[in-house]
């Protein structure tokens, strides 16, 4: 979704904002825009499409300034277009604003507004805000901070919604100011110098001490220091977090894209992630955990709550879960969830599976869920996430900075973190011991043999290059299969825009077999013996009517059956998923190169879906 970046210092301002710019393209965006205060004059220059496109605009070169904002605009309210980019202004165009979210109430702004004779030149929700901003400052007796911070915050007080703004204003060389609600924004401290991003890659090449804001907050920030104000503009004492996070985790190092990259991080990721929660010969350690085992004993059910591959994960882990600690596990859509009337109590155990941290679906389920009482936990992969801020525990996963839109490591990384929490339930629960030793085990074997499947790469790369013509692929797979089939399609049909589907094998003939006919192509998994037979059995009736096959399977001797096959090392069903999505995130990947697609921004998608 949109991007925001920020500076003031002593530098030319122009290329640390765009260079942030291009840091957040992951994000998925449409349109692009900065505004640098030129001598007295707030200069703008917006782009439809790219940031390069932005780049070489006419007029770029001109902004020399030091202090600027900028953003990239992933099309709410209006279409892409320059009109519609931001950074907005006020009438009298001293007044620039960027905003991330959506303010709800933009039209009775507008018609408000309105009436005071203010015009409106785009489409935009955001451009209320500008204005509404000179308008409180126009009334004001003397102009100076203060009185700009006040009109600000009278301005923030009217907007319905969410919003991350930057506001900066032709009479501060020195100063802009920003603000916050249900939107990502945090500051960076420099050397005579400050910064602020939508998130932490914008600006990690220059900081790694960090401020979070908290909904609500307001900082004015100048190259010399950062001031933290409340919603009631009382001043507030804030101190730096030190992200150690390595600017080079965010770069490509000499991958072709960042998907690959990240599928090839996956050893490194799950190990991260499991590792240390995993002492060999000792119980499993979830220090984040103060579960006692007459709680776990009297919870009525676990809800896994989520939004797109997240919520995979989760119904990847509904099985291990319930396999170890017997406790119902139920996976529902966040978007479903906080309008469904969930019934919930404190009995009831809620965790909210999000990448990012910021899925607004998914911190709207959290809030309700903490609201009817129940116990909280959110599971995320950056470090003081919006999330993490709304549930009583925090787990993490420890993937890195994932840059591709499509999440291949922090998946596989959610569903070992998954693992380890059904170890530790059955550990404080004293239930299925047996079944814990073999997944303690084969959890610490998995990196290497995630290693071993990469080593297909290549093979896989000779499938996808028979398929990548499809117009349709159908995914089908029995129990955790079936979850490893959704992300499997999911993943495809994000990044080459190839229609697929997932199913059930046993469902099949309950009606989508009728789209089956010849040179349709049906991809398989199965991991789990028992019920091998029953699949192989559903892929057969594919055959009959023409179907081209490609299974990924732990079993031997199935390649004389298929089309084709990828075998994975034979593991046990409660860890077989992250081994057998491996092979399928790269038949996505190199069906997606094949057609020389955008691997690593996919049109339509934004990496972090912060608005509903
Ligand atoms: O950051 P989150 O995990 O909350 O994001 C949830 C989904 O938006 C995300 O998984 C999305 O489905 C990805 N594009 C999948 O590759």
């Amino acid at each position: 979704m949109c991007g925001i970046v920020g500076y003031v210092g002593t530098k030319k301002a122009k290329p640390i904002l765009i260079n942030g710019l291009y840091k957040l393209e992951y994000r998925g965006y449409d349109s692009a825009g900065v505004a640098v205060l030129n001598g007295n004059t707030i200069d703008c220059v917006k782009s439809k499409g790219r940031v390069a496109d932005l780049d070489k605009m006419d007029g770029i070169e001109k902004l020399e300034g030091t202090i600027g904002i900028a953003h990239t605009r992933w099309a709410t309210h209006g279409k892409p277009s320059i009109v519609n980019a931001h950074p907005h202004m006020d009438n009298s165009k001293h007044i620039a604003v960027v905003h991330n979210g959506i303010i709800e109430n933009f039209l009775e702004l507008r018609e408000f507004l309105g009436e005071k004779g203010y015009k409106f030149l785009s489409e935009t929700d955001t451009e209320v805000i500008p204005n509404l901003i000179d308008y409180y400052y126009s009334q004001e007796k003397e102009h100076t901070p203060t009185s700009l911070l006040e009109s600000v915050r009278k301005a923030c007080d009217m907007l319905k919604g969410s919003y991350a703004i930057e506001v900066l204003c032709d009479e501060f060389k020195n100063m802009f100011i920003v603000s916050k609600k249900n939107s990502p924004l945090i500051i960076g401290k420099g050397r005579n110098e400050n910064f602020v991003g939508s998130d932490i890659p914008a600006i990690l090449s220059y900081t790694q001490d960090f401020y979070l804001i908290n909904d609500g907050e307001y900082a004015v920030i100048t190259k010399e220091k950062v001031d933290f104000y409340d919603k009631d503009l009382n001043s507030i004492t804030k101190e730096t977090k030190n992200f150690l996070m390595n600017a080079l985790s965010i770069e490509k190092n000499g991958y072709e894209d960042f998907m690959l990259k990240e599928i090839f991080e996956q050893p490194k990721a799950i190990s991260e992630t499991v590792t240390a929660h995993l002492p060999v010969g000792q119980k499993c350690v979830l220090n984040e955990l103060d579960f006692t085992k007459s709680y776990l004993q009297g919870i009525n059910k676990i809800y896994l709550v989520a939004c797109g591959t997240a919520m995979h994960a989760g119904l990847a882990s509904k099985y291990t879960i319930e396999s170890l600690s017997r406790i119902p596990v139920e996976v529902e859509a966040a978007s479903e969830f906080r309008y469904s009337d969930p019934i919930i109590n404190d009995k009831t155990l809620c965790v909210f599976i999000t990448q990012s941290g910021e899925t607004a679906d998914t911190i709207a389920a959290a809030k309700l869920a903490r609201e009817r009482g129940a116990k909280t936990i959110a599971v995320s992969n950056v470090l003081e996430s919006s999330i993490t801020r709304e549930t009583d525990y925090v787990l993490y996963t420890h993937a890195g900075p994932e840059i591709a839109v499509a999440s291949t490591k922090a998946y596989t990384s959610q569903v070992a973190l998954f693992a380890v929490f059904a170890i530790y339930l059955a550990e404080v629960l004293e239930i299925n011991l047996d079944k814990v030793e073999i997944l303690k085990n084969e959890l610490r074997s998995i990196p290497e043999k995630i290693e071993q499947v990469l080593s297909y790469a290549d093979e896989i790369k000779k499938i996808s290059k028979k398929f990548y013509k499809e117009h349709d692929v159908y995914f089908i797979g029995r129990g955790i299969d079936y979850a490893t089939s959704m992300e499997a399609s999911l993943k495809l049909k994000e990044i080459s825009y190839i229609h697929s589907d997932a199913y059930p094998a046993g469902e099949l003939k309950h009606g989508a077999i009728a789209l089956i006919e010849d040179g349709k192509l049906v991809v398989s998994v199965i991991t789990n013996p028992e019920l091998a037979p029953k699949t192989i059995s559903n892929i057969e009736e594919t055959i009959t009517r023409g179907a081209k096959t490609f299974v990924v399977t732990t079993l031997p001797n199935l390649s004389s059956k298929f089309d084709y096959v990828i075998q994975v090392p034979e593991v046990s069903i409660l860890t077989s998923g992250l081994l057998s999505v491996i092979p399928l995130q790269l038949f996505a990947y190199y069906i997606s190169k094949e057609k020389g697609l955008d691997v690593d921004k996919p049109r339509n998608l934004a990496k972090s879906v912060t608005v509903e």
